[in-house]
């Protein structure tokens, strides 16, 4: 995996932070869209993107599900792909990858995302972005040429993990490659666990190895399992608008604190 941290393009001041799960439905789009929208409750400009083809992150923020339009529908097309920038009704900026016809099309958006690695950032150097602006990325784990797009720019990468032995060995995996690769330039790399139940004896088993073995890579902050996450979804909003009073909400809040004090560290240093 060759994703290196670089700052061409990039506009002083922002932080970019990718959330990538280890596994299919490990619940990266979930942190995304919930860090997207704690972050614009804690006042920081915030702009979402979507690097996954199965374009629902849209979904967390109130989009139809017949909308179509996205930046990677708009590449290669007389419309500018900032176009496809939408706000959602609780001020979260972003932008959807787009519904793609079929799979030639998911091909060939591949084949050019892979021609012109530095596209997205070089892309953010076309945006008017506020400095302290938080770009949050949902990335797949395949195709490699979407996902690195945003790793290769990333101050922060948070992997999602579900607390199950094999998630946790393929989230370990994959977070010391991408703290490797990215350790001479400085990209932080954590691992957070979701869908935690305390009561469940392997749970508690899996936090405790994941402290022990990779206390470096686990993320103080910890998501439990919680009804309403999916509630909300179900009704195209996140818990801050949904149940602003749950458990998912405060926890979320607390990662963005996190993600901020982590962030604004790392560039202090760099
Ligand atoms: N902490 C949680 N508690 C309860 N439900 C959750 C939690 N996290 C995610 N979910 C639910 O799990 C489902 C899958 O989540 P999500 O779409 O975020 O996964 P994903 O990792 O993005 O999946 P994919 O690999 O398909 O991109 C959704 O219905 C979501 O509401
Ligand atoms: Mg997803």
């Amino acid at each position: 995996m060759v994703e290196h941290t670089a700052t061409l393009g990039r506009p002083s001041g922002v932080r970019i932070v990718a959330i990538i799960g280890a596994c299919g439905g490990a619940g990266s789009t979930t942190v995304a869209a919930h860090l997207a929208s704690a972050l614009v409750e804690q006042n920081k400009p915030v702009l979402g993107f979507d690097f996954c083809p199965t374009n629902v992150l849209r979904l967390h923020f109130g989009a139809a599900l017949a909308e179509q339009p996205g930046f990677v529908t708009s590449l290669g097309s007389a419309r500018p792909w900032q176009d496809a920038c939408y706000t959602s009704a609780s001020g979260v900026r972003f932008l959807p990858f787009g519904a793609l016809p079929d799979d030639m099309a998911l091909e060939y958006a591949n084949a050019w995302m892979q021609a012109s690695p530095r596209w997205f950032a070089e892309a953010l150097a076309s945006l008017d972005l506020a400095p302290d602006t938080m770009i949050i990325c949902d990335c797949p784990l395949l195709p490699a040429a979407l996902r690195s797009q945003a790793l290769a720019v990333a101050d922060l990468v948070i992997v999602v993990s579900s607390p199950d032995p094999l998630a946790l060995a393929s989230a370990t995996h994959l977070a010391r490659q991408l703290h490797d690769d990215g350790d001479a330039a400085g990209r932080i790399c954590t691992i957070l666990l979701n869908r935690f139940e305390a009561a469940r004896r392997l749970d508690r088993d899996i936090q405790l190895l994941l402290q022990r073995q990779q206390g470096h890579l686990a993320s103080p902050v910890i998501i439990h399992r919680d009804e309403s996450l999916r509630e909300a979804l179900a009704h195209k909003q996140t818990v801050f608008d949904y149940a602003p009073a749950t458990q998912a909400a405060h926890e979320f809040a607390a990662l963005a604190t996190w993600v901020i004090a982590r962030t604004g560290q790392r560039m202090a240093t760099t």
